[in-house]
C-alpha cells in the first residue's frame, strides 16, 4: 500500500471535512450530493465527467454499475442521485473507502451504492454481473491490464460497456517524466492509443471508442495548479500547511507532465 501512498493527492483525505467545515456543512449533519461535488471529484473536470458517462452509456435507473477505484465516493454517488441505479463502488485504499462511507450514509445513498474496500485484480467474480463498468483515474496505477481487463469482461453483462477515464502515452517519456509518473504518479506503465486498444480486444471487448481528452485535461490541469496557487492563503485557513503544500507539489508536478507533451488523457468505451 505504501507505493500509491505515495501520491500526495491521497495523503490525509479527511480533508474533505475541513472543507465541509468551512462551507459550513456540520461535522456529521446530513448532506445533499450537490454540497460535496466541488470537494469529492479525484478526476477532471468534475460532475461534468460523470454527466458524460451517465450519458454516454445510457445510465438507467434499472442499471447495476461497477465504479473501479471510486476515491471518496463522488462519481458512484453522483451516479446513484442521478440516475436511481445501483452502484457497487470499489476502493483499494481503505481510509478512502471509509470516508466513502461515511459522506454516502450522510447522503441517505446508502441503499443504492455500496462500499467495497478491495483492489480489482482480485475482485470476486461469482454472482455478480455488472451492465457498466465506469472508472476514473484509476487504471493508469495498474499495470498488468491482461488481468486488469480479463476481469472487467467477466463481471460485465452480456452487451455491457465500460466507459474509462484515464492517460495514455502519446509519445515515449523522458527518464525525468518516468521518475515523477513512477515515484509522485504510482504509474509504472502507460500505454500508447494502439496498444492501449490492443489489450482490450485481446481481453475480449469488441467495439473500442477512444476519445482524446489531452488538450482540455492539460487546461484543467494548469487551471487547478494556477487556481491553487493564487488561493494559497484561503487555503492555510482551511488546511494545515503540509496538506497545503503537499497538494501544491502534487498539481504541479501534474501540470508539469502534461506540459511534457508526452503524457495524453483519453475517455475509452469498451463494449463486451
Ligand atoms: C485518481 S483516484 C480517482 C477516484 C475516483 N474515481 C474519482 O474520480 O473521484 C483513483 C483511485 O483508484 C484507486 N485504485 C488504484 N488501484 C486500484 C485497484 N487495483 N483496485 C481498486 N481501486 C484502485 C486508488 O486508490 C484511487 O482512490
Amino acid at each position: 500500500m505504501k507505493g500509491i501512498k505515495n501520491m500526495k493527492l491521497y495523503h490525509q483525505p479527511q480533508r474533505i471535512y475541513e472543507e465541509l467545515m468551512f462551507s459550513d456543512k456540520k461535522d456529521d449533519g446530513k448532506l445533499k450530493v450537490e454540497d460535496l461535488s466541488s470537494h469529492d471529484q479525484y478526476h477532471y473536470l468534475g460532475t461534468a465527467s460523470v454527466d458524460d458517462a451517465i450519458e454516454s452509456l445510457n445510465i438507467e435507473s434499472e442499471d447495476r454499475i461497477l465504479d473501479i477505484g471510486s476515491g471518496i465516493g463522488g462519481p458512484a454517488r453522483y451516479i446513484a442521485h442521478k440516475t436511481g441505479c445501483q452502484v457497487i463502488a470499489l476502493e483499494l485504499q481503505y481510509d478512502l473507502h471509509k470516508i466513502a462511507t461515511n459522506l454516502t450514509e450522510r447522503c441517505e445513498l446508502s441503499g443504492q451504492v455500496e462500499h467495497r474496500c478491495g483492489d480489482i485484480l482480485t475482485f470476486p467474480e461469482e454472482d455478480i454481473f455488472f451492465d457498466y463498468i465506469v472508472s476514473w483515474l484509476c487504471f493508469l496505477h495498474i499495470k498488468d491490464r491482461n488481468t486488469l481487463f480479463r476481469k472487467c469482461y467477466n463481471v460485465l453483462n452480456p452487451n455491457g460497456k465500460m466507459y474509462i477515464e484515464d492517460f495514455y502515452k502519446v509519445n515515449e517519456f523522458k527518464d525525468k517524466e518516468m521518475k515523477v509518473l513512477s515515484e509522485d504518479i504510482y504509474c509504472d506503465y502507460l500505454p500508447s492509443s494502439s496498444n492501449y486498444q490492443k489489450h482490450l480486444i485481446e481481453n475480449g471487448f469488441s467495439k473500442i471508442e477512444f476519445t482524446d481528452k489531452t488538450n482540455s485535461w492539460k487546461e484543467f490541469v494548469r487551471d487547478r495548479k494556477d487556481k491553487f496557487i493564487q488561493n494559497r492563503d484561503q487555503q492555510m485557513e482551511i488546511h494545515n500547511p503540509e496538506i497545503v503544500k503537499e497538494l501544491e507539489d502534487f498539481y504541479k508536478k501534474m501540470s508539469w507532465l502534461y506540459e511534457g507533451g508526452n503524457l495524453g488523457g483519453a475517455i475509452i468505451i469498451a463494449s463486451k
